[in-house]
C-alpha cells in the first residue's frame, strides 16, 4: 500500500481555508491511505474552552463532509486530528474511507493546556481491519505513554497513525523506539508553523514521518515546509514479532513480573 503524512500549518480558526490546505496537499500525492495533523482543521493553541466550543464538531461535521468526499473520489483512506463536540470536547482523529466513517479515537493522554479543555479519550485504543491491513490510532502526546502504542500492537495493529502537533523535539525520534519495541509501523503527521495566542507561545517541530517496524526512517519531513511525501509499504511485515529464532516480541512478554 501507499501510506502518506501530510504535513500542514493551519491559520488558527480558519477552518475552511485550512481544510483546503490539506486537501490540495493531498491532490498531488497518490496514497491508499493519507495521515494529517492533529486538530488539522481549527489550529491548536486555544485561548480558551469557549473557543474549542466554537470550532469544535460533531464527527459527521463539516470536515468530515469534505474530508468524506475527497476519500469516496479517490477511493482511499484518511486519518486526521479534530476538536469533537459530543457529551464533552475530546481531541479526537477520525478515520474515514470510501464506504464513509471507519471509526474515531479520543486521546487519552492530554498534553499542557488541553487538560483544561478537553477531557481525556474514553473510547480505549481501536484496531480498523482494512483492505491493506490493520490500522490503529493515537494522537500527539500519547508517544509519551509506551502503553498506547503497545496496547495497538497487543489489539493485533499493523500501522499506528499517528496525527501530532509536536512541540518538544524528542517524539521524531522516540517513534523509532516506538516502533522498534512493537515492531510496527508508525506514520506521524505533524504541522509547522507558530502560535503566539494569549501569551502561550508554541512552535511546531514538522519532522513528520513514517517509521518501519525495524526502526528504520522511511521518510522524514523538514521542520519547516509544509507538503506530503509517500511511501510504499507492506504491513503485513508487522505481523511478524520473531527476533530470531529464541524470541518473539509480543510472546516473550513477561506480564506476571511488570507490577
Ligand atoms: C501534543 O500532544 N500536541 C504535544
Amino acid at each position: 500500500m501507499r501510506l502518506a503524512v501530510v504535513q500542514t500549518n493551519p491559520i488558527f480558526g480558519d477552518v475552511q481555508t485550512n481544510i483546503k490546505q490539506a486537501l490540495l496537499l493531498m491532490e498531488n500525492e497518490h496514497a491508499d491511505l493519507y495521515v494529517l495533523p492533529e486538530l488539522f482543521n481549527t489550529g491548536y493553541n486555544f485561548i480558551d474552552a469557549n473557543e474549542v466550543n466554537k470550532l469544535s464538531e460533531p464527527v459527521h461535521g463539516m470536515t468530515y463532509k469534505s474530508i468524506s468526499a475527497f476519500s469516496k473520489k479517490k477511493l482511499c483512506y484518511v486519518v486526521y486530528g479534530f476538536a469533537e463536540k459530543s457529551d464533552r470536547l475530546y481531541n479526537s482523529a477520525a478515520f474515514v474511507g470510501p464506504e464513509g466513517l471507519i471509526g474515531v479515537y479520543r486521546k487519552v493522554h492530554l498534553y499542557y493546556r488541553e487538560t483544561l479543555f478537553f477531557a481525556p479519550g474514553n473510547l480505549g485504543f481501536p484496531v480498523f481491519d482494512l483492505p491493506f491491513g490493520k490500522v490503529g490510532m493515537m494522537v500527539c502526546f500519547d508517544w509519551m505513554y509506551p502503553e498506547s502504542a503497545r496496547t495497538l500492537a497487543l489489539k493485533g495493529a499493523q500501522l499506528i497513525a499517528h496525527p501530532s502537533n509536536l512541540v518538544l523535539p524528542y517524539c521524531p525520534d522516540a517513534m523509532v523506539t516506538r516502533c522498534l519495541e512493537n515492531r510496527i509501523f508508525a506514520a506521524t503527521a505533524n504541522r509547522v508553523g507558530r502560535e503566539n495566542r494569549g501569551g502561550v507561545d508554541l512552535t511546531y517541530i514538522g519532522k513528520s514521518e513514517i517509521v518501519s517496524p525495524k526502526g528504520e526512517i522511511l521518510v522524514r519531513m523538514d521542520d519547516k515546509e509544509t507538503g506530503k511525501t509517500a511511501v510504499e509499504v507492506d504491513l503485513s511485515v508487522a505481523s511478524n514479532k520473531r527476533i530470531n529464532e529464541f524470541n518473539d516480541l509480543l510472546a516473550g512478554r513477561q506480564a506476571s513480573e511488570y507490577f
